[in-house]
């Protein structure tokens, strides 16, 4: 039998190693020092984008206030533009992230501020694009050329820029941060080692394809986390793939729930007993297919469990990408999708 051609999504998911391998060598210094400049004072960040780069906001927003203590919140682009006030102080930043620095609704997004007279910083793929012209600040993703429609290396590129945000932000307040640039500096090699054992994943992507209903569970910055991967299974696999938090998927929206659904939890230290709790409700309930894609080793409360095993939250969020961006992808392959030309959808969304 011909063997299937690699997909590029399935090439791009592959380079996220030595994507993170790079941007750590670019930006982070022998003397752990981070290459980036930022404004001297920050009262609060708004972070806006679109798509797969939203979901990069959304998961950033809440590492932001939890290490850098700033407020920050995080819009979709095409939502920012219609709203009729902005909060802005003299030391507010307005972060911008797009893989392309060229989508409609973002660029929009910055023009709209700009009239306020805010500070503006980009993430983007792509320098001397219309938005890296735009923005004050500017940091280059750096992820090399993103072909597939279906983002995925130039996401893990964008959420490792905004944690050099953060840690920056750290460095200048004079907080000791060699710890957490030890862990981004581990971070290749621990999504290597997530890609060499992916037989796993193959046989969960297997399990999954066979249904319809499917639901994706995460809390905090593993909500944005599961949205990101049912965003991959229906660009690539036309499928309606819903992703909630948690708690909130108890207040009703369980009732999809039966045998011939499946869910898919996203579990790490923090949540592992409320995580399993509902689980167990659930199963009893419902009685569901359930596969966990878990940074902690005994949870068992699956009919599959991936473990993708780290005590670090910041290894962790990339490592549940990864394997939610793999399962889809193997997803695709299974159902005789071509994710290299998802159906009606173009890399730039422009208006
Ligand atoms: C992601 O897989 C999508 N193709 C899409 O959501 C994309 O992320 C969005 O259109 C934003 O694009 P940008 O990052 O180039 O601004």
């Amino acid at each position: 039998m011909e063997s299937k051609q690699t997909s590029i999504m399935q090439k791009e998911i592959a380079e996220e190693p030595s994507v993170v391998k790079k941007l750590t060598e670019t930006y982070i210094t022998a003397d752990n020092e981070i290459k980036l400049e930022l404004p001297e004072k920050i009262s609060n960040i708004v972070i806006v984008a679109s798509g797969s780069s939203y979901n990069c906001a959304a998961i950033a927003a809440p590492l932001f206030v939890e290490y850098a203590d700033i407020p920050c919140d995080c819009e979709y682009s095409s939502e920012f533009v219609l709203q009729k006030k902005h909060f802005v102080t003299s030391d507010s930043l307005y972060i911008f992230i797009s893989q392309s620095g060229e989508t409609s609704d973002t660029l929009n997004a910055i023009k709209a501020i700009k009239k306020e007279g805010v500070k503006t910083l980009c993430i983007t793929n792509a320098k001397a694009s219309t938005m890296w012209n735009l923005c004050d600040y500017k940091i280059l993703s750096d992820a090399g050329e993103e072909k597939s429609i279906a983002s995925t290396k130039a996401l893990c590129a964008q959420i490792f820029c905004s944690i050099l945000i953060i840690l920056k932000i750290l460095s200048q307040k004079g907080e000791d941060i060699s710890g957490y640039i030890n862990t981004m500096r581990r971070l290749s090699a621990y999504l290597e080692r997530i890609i060499m054992a992916s037989d796993k994943i193959k046989n969960a992507a297997q399990t999954v394809a066979q249904y319809e209903n499917i639901s994706i569970l995460g809390n905090k910055n593993y909500y944005p986390v599961a949205k990101e991967g049912a965003l991959k299974m229906k660009e690539t696999c036309y499928l309606n793939v819903m992703a909630y938090p948690f708690g909130e998927f108890m207040h009703g929206h369980v009732a999809v729930l039966n045998q011939t659904s499946i869910v898919i939890a996203v579990i790490d230290e923090e949540n592992a007993v409320f995580a399993q709790r509902n689980l167990e409700k659930i199963r009893k309930n419902y009685n569901p297919k359930i596969i966990c894609i878990t940074s902690v080793q005994d949870i068992k409360a699956g009919d599959i469990n991936i473990y993708i095993k780290t005590k670090r939250k910041l290894k962790a969020i990339f490592g549940s990408l990864l394997t939610l961006q793999l399962i889809a992808c193997d997803m695709a392959d299974i159902l005789d999708k071509n994710p290299d030309s998802p159906k009606g959808l173009t890399k730039v969304v422009k208006d």
